[in-house]
């Protein structure tokens, strides 16, 4: 390609993957184009990997190790996580991400010597955010992993110590960007104190958070990473990484705040807050009485005669693994004339989406699953509610206790159900550590044992009966 054709071909495949990124993201919204989306913006990706490898001027021996390397870690890791697993390995990414950018700036510092400050400044925001980023989300990893306690590490003045590193990292990031073009030395000396302040930042931000809050911090690393990505796309002027890394980090954002909704927090309180440093959490007020134990085949007499029957999972049917059981009781429910619907609350598990993977993973059809603002509404005309290992999602203290932790928090209303049958081993709290009066209800029975074992029962009743 001559001269003049070789830039107008690079900025033109840029602009058709940026296109895809965002049609992929699009598509990515929805449980049945989310499959599509994904391809469309790794073909995205693909083009603007070609165009930046054709656009010359690169060693390739280097860039062939790289991909030969990272490709194979994140085939194999890929192959082998979990489902379970999949927010420890999302922070990995992030974590690459943040030390990619964090390279990109220090190599660029490196090769150039002094730098004007319009490259200056992205290249010094590139290191901070891509260094926050990287120890940031190996914490959020050991802490999800259960490689380190997920408790919140907290001590005195710890949030103002946070806000003065972060100052001073600021600090250092415009004295960098002001004195960077006169060439190596003190500015070299600013990139160096930078580069372990961030390091040490992301440690920091990130242990003081509890272990169950993970999720929300990985969302928020997750846009972080995009951040520092776009700041690196400044630096070595290329568009198509500052389009990406700009989607990443408003989708981030957009989660992020979409998962802080889902609980009734503000970010804030995430982030400072220590949530799940008291077990069990204070406040709210005392829940009495007495819960009624119901057998499997009991369970099977009540679900027998249900014409209308809402699953509600919840934490415990990951941690039991019950989500084919529960498709196949599903299955039986709707052959036996019921009217059967999958209702997902947005933060039930662990993670975003959780429950969805879970049950698309035992194919349970797009069409059965509904939110709770479809069913709250029509909530009390349903016969029986089953609830899978679910505890907060579903806890009335959200609606009537104003003294409790998550009162205001959306829960889904089962006890506003003719009948409601939790599927859970004891009367514990779930993550928010609060006890739960739905259990004591006159119309809730408590089907107790393992969620798998206790819906394989009531599956073994119905082909019984
Ligand atoms: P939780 O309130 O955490 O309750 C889960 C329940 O599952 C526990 O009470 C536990 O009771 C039961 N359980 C555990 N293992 C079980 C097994 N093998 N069989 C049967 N039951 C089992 O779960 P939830 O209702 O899904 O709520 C999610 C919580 O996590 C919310 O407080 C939410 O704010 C928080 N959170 C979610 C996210 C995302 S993105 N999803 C992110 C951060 C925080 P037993 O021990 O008695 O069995």
């Amino acid at each position: 390609m001559n001269d003049y054709l070789q830039p107008n071909f690079t900025n033109f495949s840029y602009i058709v993957a940026s296109l895809l990124f965002i049609f992929g993201l699009k598509m990515l919204s929805s449980a049945r184009t989310a499959r599509r989306g994904n391809m469309v913006s790794a073909a995205g990706m693909l083009l603007a990997v070609v165009a930046t490898l054709l656009s010359g001027g690169l060693s390739f021996i280097w860039i062939i190790v790289g991909m030969l390397v990272g490709g194979a870690v994140g085939l194999v890791s890929a192959k082998m996580v979990k489902m379970t697993a999949m927010p420890e390995m999302v922070a990995l990414f992030n974590g690459s991400g943040g030390v990619a950018s964090l390279l990109v700036g220090w190599a660029e510092y490196h090769r150039a010597g002094s730098m004007e400050i319009g490259i200056a400044l992205p290249t010094g925001l590139a290191v901070l955010i891509g260094g926050i980023t990287f120890t940031g989300s190996i914490v959020a990893y050991a802490k999800l992993a259960e490689k380190i306690s997920g408790k919140p590490f907290l001590f005195p003045g710890q949030n103002i110590g946070n806000m003065a590193l972060l100052a001073i990292a600021l600090l250092l990031v415009v004295a960098f960007s002001l004195l960077a073009h006169g060439g190596p030395g003190v500015p070299y000396t600013l990139l160096g104190g930078l580069i372990l302040l961030s390091l040490i930042l992301g440690v920091l931000v990130v242990i003081p958070i509890g272990g169950a809050d993970m999720p929300v911090v990985i969302a928020l690393l997750n846009s972080y990473s995009g951040l520092a990505a776009c700041a690196a796309g400044f630096v070595i002027r290329n568009n198509v990484l500052i389009v990406a890394g700009s989607l990443v980090g408003a989708s981030g954002l957009i989660l992020t705040s979409i998962m802080c909704k889902a609980m009734n927090r503000s970010l804030a309180n995430v982030l400072f807050s220590g949530f799940g440093s008291a077990a069990p959490a204070s406040g709210g007020t005392a829940v009495q009485g007495e819960a009624k134990p119901v057998s499997a085949e009991d369970a099977y007499f009540i679900l027998e005669a249900a014409s209308s029957v809402i699953f509600v999972p919840g934490y415990g049917m990951a941690v039991a693994q019950a989500q084919h059981a529960v498709e196949e009781l599903g299955a039986i429910l709707r052959n036996n004339g019921a009217d059967v619907k999958f209702v997902i609350h947005p933060v039930a598990g662990r993670m975003p989406g959780h429950m969805n993977v879970l049950l698309a993973e035992a194919n349970v059809e797009y069409e059965l699953l509904v939110e709770p603002e479809d069913v709250n509404p029509v909530i009390s005309t349903i016969d029986v509610a089953i609830v899978i290992g679910a505890n907060d999602v579903v806890n009335p203290a959200a609606r009537e206790d104003e003294a409790s932790p998550i009162y205001g928090m959306p829960i889904i209303n089962v006890d506003q159900a003719k009948t409601c049958i939790v599927l859970k081993r004891s009367l514990n709290p779930g993550f928010a550590g609060i006890q739960n009066a739905l259990f004591f209800r006159p119309n809730t029975r408590m089907l107790f044992g393992d969620a798998k074992a206790s819906v394989q029962a009531l599956i073994a009743s119905f082909k019984e009966g």
